[in-house]
C-alpha cells in the first residue's frame, strides 16, 4: 500500500512544479501593464485660460499653451532643486538653469529639459501621472 501513496505524492509535486513553471512562463511571455502612479488630480476649472498653475508640494506645473495643457515636473534635471515658474519662463534658483514655458532647456548648467508628465482628462478633472513624451490633454 506504500506505492499508491508515494505515487500520489509524486503526482502532486509534479503538478505543483508544472503550475509554478507555467506561471513563470506566463509572466515572462505576457508583459505587464505598467501602472502609472497618479501624481495630481485637478479640477479643470482651476486651470487659467492662459499661463501656468503651480503645485509646489507636488513639484508640478500645469501649463496651458496654444490650446494644449502640458504637465511639467519642476524637479530640476541638474541636481534636483525645485524650479520656479515666472511670467517669462522657469528658472532654477540653485544654479540658474532656465527653461521656457514648455520646459525646454534655454541655458544650463542643466543639460536636459524639464520632464514632461502625462496628463489626461477624467470628466471634470485633469489627472497627472508619470513621465510622458507627449503630455497633452
Ligand atoms: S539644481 Fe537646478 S541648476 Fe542646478
Amino acid at each position: 500500500m506504500e506505492k499508491p501513496r508515494q505515487s500520489r505524492r509524486q503526482f502532486i509535486v509534479a503538478l505543483v512544479t508544472l503550475l509554478a513553471a507555467a506561471g513563470g512562463i506566463w509572466r515572462f511571455l505576457v508583459p505587464r501593464k505598467a501602472k502609472r502612479e497618479m501624481l495630481l488630480r485637478v479640477p479643470k476649472a482651476e486651470l487659467p485660460s492662459h499661463g501656468a498653475l503651480v503645485y509646489r508640494e507636488s513639484r508640478i506645473a500645469l501649463v496651458r499653451e496654444e490650446g494644449n495643457i502640458i504637465a511639467l515636473s519642476l524637479v530640476c534635471p541638474h541636481l534636483g532643486c525645485t524650479v520656479a515658474v515666472t511670467p517669462t519662463g522657469m528658472v532654477c534658483p540653485c544654479h540658474g538653469s532656465r527653461f521656457n514655458q514648455r520646459g525646454e532647456l534655454l541655458s544650463g548648467p542643466a543639460t536636459e529639459p524639464l520632464a514632461a508628465l502625462a496628463v489626461a482628462s477624467d470628466g471634470e478633472y485633469l489627472v497627472v501621472t508619470g513621465r510622458s513624451r507627449g503630455g497633452n490633454a
